[in-house]
Order: structure tokens, then C-alpha cells, then sequence
């Protein structure tokens, strides 16, 4: 287990197998240390921030199992696990609802400056009232435009229903009419959605077609009162890009959790008052990390046990899979 967990997590997995754990220090293994903690393992749990490449698997002879604590998995080379009949896995679906009431809080905290108020008041600058102190942008009866539609953007389009606000919504696929009617989001072009949208929310995996899927050319389509949220994946957004966009107000503001780099993101953040900066917090409630653990250790288990894991990512591996 490369990172501390739930001690009852830890404790029940102990119950059946050999663990090496992280929980006193939890500082994270580098890739030196992760490839020799891993030359006699049989499976190993890791976090989104744990890079899992074709070194270490060729440092891990005897590797069974890959089990992400994280929905997202760009950090593993799925082909690579393939290759060798290593199952990885993921943790869907436990998260969505907190990743969405995330989403929100940033969307709504750039949209009403909350953080940078916050600052202003703790730094002593409150003399009283004042009509134009802290304008925001409206949130109810707004467009909110959702780029990637899986789980996680459906649930942010069913509390904007609260707001009264018109959803429209860009992804790979459209969706069936079904789960339109039932989100009340409109299928319209990435350009369209940019141009219309007074909040953009981005929502989808991080992959080589999604990098930097917002840059410059996207954001100048943007309203100058618009504000993106990414809650996604550092790297869907050109961070340079975006720091450029809003120190000329070419859009509003932002609400970030995801940096490119991270947790050594671009220091042109730090100096700009319209952006609320959060630090990947999306899924971190004590419910929704205990369930991610939960079903990351339930992957492990069962593919320790020969079982095809639950949320297993590359079923190519499983008819090969080691033994
Ligand atoms: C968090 O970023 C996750 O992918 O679960």
C-alpha cells in the first residue's frame, strides 16, 4: 500500500494477506524506492499519484494487481499491465457525488469571490459596508456548460435544476435521449458550449486526446464573464493559458483542484485574486475516501484470489493473467 489509508482498511486487509504499508510516515515512495518495495509483491494498491510505467512492472516479477485508490487512471500504462497479465483496476462510481458537490463549491466560490473576500477580510482590510464591495457573477438562471457527461457531470447537471439554470453539455458520445431528458442537458459542439456558457465545468479523464483541451483558442471564445471550473485532471487545461486568460480578464474568474504538474503547479496562480485554488480535494470527505479504499482493497482481494475484480480496467489481461 504506497500511501496511509483507514487503519480498518489496512487492518481487514491484513486479515488475509502479507501488507507492507505506508501508514506511519506516508511520505511518498519515489519510483526507486516503489520499484524495489515491489520485487517480491504480489499486488500492490496505489494512488493517482503513483506512476505505474513498464519500469516498475519490470522491477515486479511477480505482480498480479494494480488497484487504483482513484477513479482516474492516466497514472498507469493499462497496456503495459496488459502485456504482462497484470489486472488494474479503478474506483468508480463511490466518488461521483462528492466530486460534484465539489465542483460546485469551486463554481460557486469563483463565482462570488469568496476566497478572495475571505483573504481581504482575514488580512484586516473590512472598514464597513460597500454597494460594489465583492460583485460577483450570478449563478441562478445561468448556462452551465459540462464538458464530459460520464457520472460525475451528470450529477453536477442535476443540482444546477436548483439553480433554474440551462444546462447544455459537450462529451465523446452523445448521450441517450433518456439520460438528457432525465439531466436536462442539451448536446451541443465544444465551441458552441464555450461560447454560450456563463459557467464551464470540465469533467472528463485525462488522456493524450484531452490535454490541454481548453488552451488559449478555447478560452478567447469564452464570455469575459464566464468562469471554468476544472475539477478533472491537471493537463485538460493549459494552466500557462489560463493564468494569461484571467490576469487580462479575458474571462472572470476559475476554481481549480487540478493542476498540471501537481503538487508543483505553476506559481502564477498564487498571484492572482479571481481564481479559488483548492489542493485535489475533489473526493475528500472521510464517506468517500473510506469507500474509494474500501472497493480499491475489494479489487485487490479478489484478483489475489483469482476473482475478476469488480472495476477491473483492461479485460485483455485477465484471460492471460499471471497465476
Ligand atoms: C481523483 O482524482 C480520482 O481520480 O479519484
Amino acid at each position: 500500500m504506497t500511501r496511509a489509508t483507514f487503519d480498518d482498511v489496512v487492518d481487514r486487509l491484513r486479515e488475509r494477506f502479507e501488507v507492507e504499508d505506508n501508514q506511519k510516515d506516508d511520505t511518498p515512495w519515489g519510483a526507486d524506492e516503489l520499484r524495489r518495495r515491489l520485487a517480491d509483491k504480489d499486488g500492490v494498491l496505489t494512488t493517482g499519484a503513483d506512476r505505474v510505467d513498464s519500469a516498475l512492472l519490470d522491477a515486479a516479477p511477480r505482480l498480479k494487481a494494480v488497484c487504483n485508490i482513484a477513479v482516474g487512471y492516466n497514472n498507469i500504462d493499462l497496456a503495459a499491465c496488459s502485456e504482462r497479465g497484470i489486472a488494474a483496476t479503478n474506483t468508480p462510481e463511490v466518488l461521483d457525488e462528492t466530486t460534484a458537490d465539489t465542483t460546485w463549491v469551486l463554481l460557486m466560490a469563483a463565482a462570488r469571490r469568496i476566497t478572495e473576500a475571505e483573504r481581504w477580510l482575514r488580512a484586516g482590510h473590512w472598514k464597513g459596508w460597500k454597494n460594489d464591495q465583492f460583485l460577483g457573477v450570478d449563478v441562478h438562471h445561468a448556462t452551465l456548460g459540462i464538458v464530459g457527461m460520464g457520472r460525475i457531470g451528470q450529477a453536477i447537471a442535476r443540482r444546477a435544476k436548483g439553480f433554474s439554470m440551462r444546462v447544455i453539455y459537450h462529451n465523446r458520445n452523445r448521450l441517450p435521449a433518456k439520460v438528457e431528458r432525465a439531466t436536462g442537458a442539451k448536446y451541443v459542439s465544444l465551441e458552441r458550449l464555450l461560447r454560450q456558457s456563463d459557467f464551464v465545468s470540465l469533467n472528463m479523464p485525462y488522456s493524450p486526446s484531452s490535454h490541454h483541451l481548453i488552451g488559449a483558442r478555447q478560452l478567447a471564445m469564452m464570455k469575459p464573464t464566464a468562469v471554468l471550473v476544472n475539477a478533472a485532471r491537471g493537463g485538460v487545461v493549459d494552466d500557462a493559458a489560463l493564468i494569461a486568460a484571467l490576469k487580462d480578464k479575458r474571462i472572470a474568474a476559475a476554481g481549480i483542484d487540478v493542476f498540471e504538474g501537481e503538487p508543483n503547479f505553476n506559481p502564477g496562480f498564487l498571484g492572482l485574486d479571481n481564481v479559488a485554488l483548492v489542493p485535489h480535494i475533489g473526493s475528500a470527505t472521510r464517506a468517500t475516501r473510506a469507500a474509494m479504499a474500501t472497493l480499491a482493497a475489494r479489487n485487490l482481494a479478489a484478483a489475489l484470489a483469482g476473482r475478476r475484480p469488480p472495476n477491473l480496467l483492461n479485460p485483455e489481461a485477465w484471460a492471460k493473467r499471471r497465476r
